[in-house]
């Protein structure tokens, strides 16, 4: 099956995990993506977090299917050269170093593109160009902090808290991957590259949307009606921390099931939709609810919405989450399980759509990673296992035209 980003070529000078996230998924899509690093050390991610020592951690074979690796010191005038080549061949350069460290390496965007004026220059940086914070240099944690993240997230009574969801550094590399295949069309119609930049703040603020809805509305009206400090709590002039409320004007909680007690996971999450309230009350076994005039709106049962989780508990006592979830499901509720990352290693739904997959590698035997999220009809993006440090370097650079005696010089300077 051929694929639609065949024939793309797509230096790959990223590391850690915003970068690498996005250049990954072009992968899986078709291109061909060479991951250039630093001779010696590669990605400091191969050795951060080691399960197996020697090997190559899972930090890094999770975000670096599909690619080559080339080792290459940038900084050397060899290496330089080795660069250049390969821009003039190449459609995209994406990076996510610290700002201004392409800069010093010699490689502006204007150097860029007078080398190759088709190329489009993809970077990550932790905050836009012109930001009063621009120079600073950016992790997850950071990003979500300076992004509306961590001041909503959490409960009221605790500090603000940051997400296990990669919200800074993911997320900011598939705004990236939309960013790119919007300029590689662009391209198309105007035969020009360009520079496409995504910041860790902006993409986690585009996630955080409706809580600038819900700013707005606290400025207007002075309360929100769908967060647990609603009616009989105190809101402040900023959006608080809803603990796990649902968002969307839905009611909603994380609820106890049987077994909470001594595992951490027996929950459900229950979403109170409006419209599914009759079906909610048949479920629950709770019919008089449907015509109480306490319970009949949405707006009558907002008051005592603790109440009601508190007997929806009751009801779970003796159910498991997927007993419960089983149940519900009948009554059209939305409603999940709340599920360990070991129940979803081992999920024979997520095995059999390729979203857990098993991927070989040289040596660490096989490993399991999150294969393409997005599913397609004419596409089934098949993830290989990341490469080792260097391992297409001579093959790259036989392609760009180097002789062996040639590439056995730039391994004895250390350029490659
Ligand atoms: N050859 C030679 N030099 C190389 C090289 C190569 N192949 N690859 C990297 N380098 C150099 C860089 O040019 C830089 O040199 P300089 O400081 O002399 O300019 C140096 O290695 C370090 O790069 P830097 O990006 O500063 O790494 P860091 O480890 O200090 O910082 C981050 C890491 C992630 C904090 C920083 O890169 C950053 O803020 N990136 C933007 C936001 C981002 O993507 N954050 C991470 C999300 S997962």
């Amino acid at each position: 099956m051929s694929k639609p980003l065949e024939g793309i070529k797509i230096i790959d000078f990223t590391h850690v995990q915003a970068g690498p996230a996005c250049t990954q998924l072009l992968a899986w899509f078709g291109a061909d993506v060479i991951k250039v690093e630093r001779p010696g050390s590669g990605d400091v991610t191969r050795s951060q977090l080691r399960d197996i020592p020697d090997a190559d951690a899972l930090y890094f074979t999770m975000l670096n299917s599909n690619k080559r690796s080339l080792t290459l010191d940038t900084k050397t005038p060899e290496g330089k050269e080795v660069l250049e080549k390969l821009v003039k061949e190449s459609d995209v350069l994406v990076e996510n170093f610290a700002p201004g460290a392409l800069d010093r390496m010699g490689f502006t965007w204007e150097r860029l593109n007078e080398l190759n004026p088709k190329l489009i220059v993809a970077s990550v940086k932790g905050f836009s160009d012109g930001h009063h914070y621009d120079d600073l240099k950016v992790y997850e944690n950071v990003a979500q902090c300076a992004g509306g993240a961590a001041s909503t997230t959490g409960f009221w009574d605790g500090p603000p808290t940051v997400s296990a969801a990669a919200l800074g550094d993911s997320n900011t590399g598939m705004h990236l991957a939309i960013g790119i295949l919007t300029a590689l069309i662009g391209r198309g119609q105007t035969g020009r590259g360009q520079k496409v930049a995504v910041s860790m703040q902006d993409s986690v603020i585009n996630l955080c949307r409706v809580k600038l809805r819900d700013q707005q509305r606290l400025d207007r009206v002075g309360y929100l009606e769908e967060y647990p400090q609603y009616p009989h709590g105190e809101f402040s002039d900023v959006v608080p921390r809803g603990g796990n409320a649902g968002g969307g004007g839905q009611p909603g909680w994380v609820l106890k099931c049987k077994g909470w007690e001594t595992d951490p996971n027996a929950y459900i999450y229950f979403t109170i939709q409006g419209h599914a309230w009759e079906p909610i009350c048949r479920a629950l076994g709770k019919p008089e609810w449907i015509s109480d005039p306490n319970y009949a709106t949405a707006q009558a049962r907002q008051p005592h919405i603790f109440d009601i989780f508190a007997t929806i508990e009751e009801w779970l006592a003796d159910k498991t989450k997927y007993e419960a979830v089983d149940i519900l499901r009948k009554f059209d509720i939305p409603c999940a399980p709340v599920l360990s990352m070991k129940e979803i290693a081992n999920d024979p739904s997520l095995r059999a759509s390729g979203t857990i997959v098993e991927v070989p590698h040289k040596e660490r035997g096989s490993y399991l990673t999150v294969g393409s999220p997005i599913k397609f009809s004419g596409l089934k993006p098949e993830i290989t296992g990341s490469p080792l440090l260097g391992e297409h370097t001579d093959e790259i650079l036989a392609e760009l035209g180097y002789s062996k005696d040639q590439i056995a010089n730039l391994h004895s300077s250390r350029s490659v």
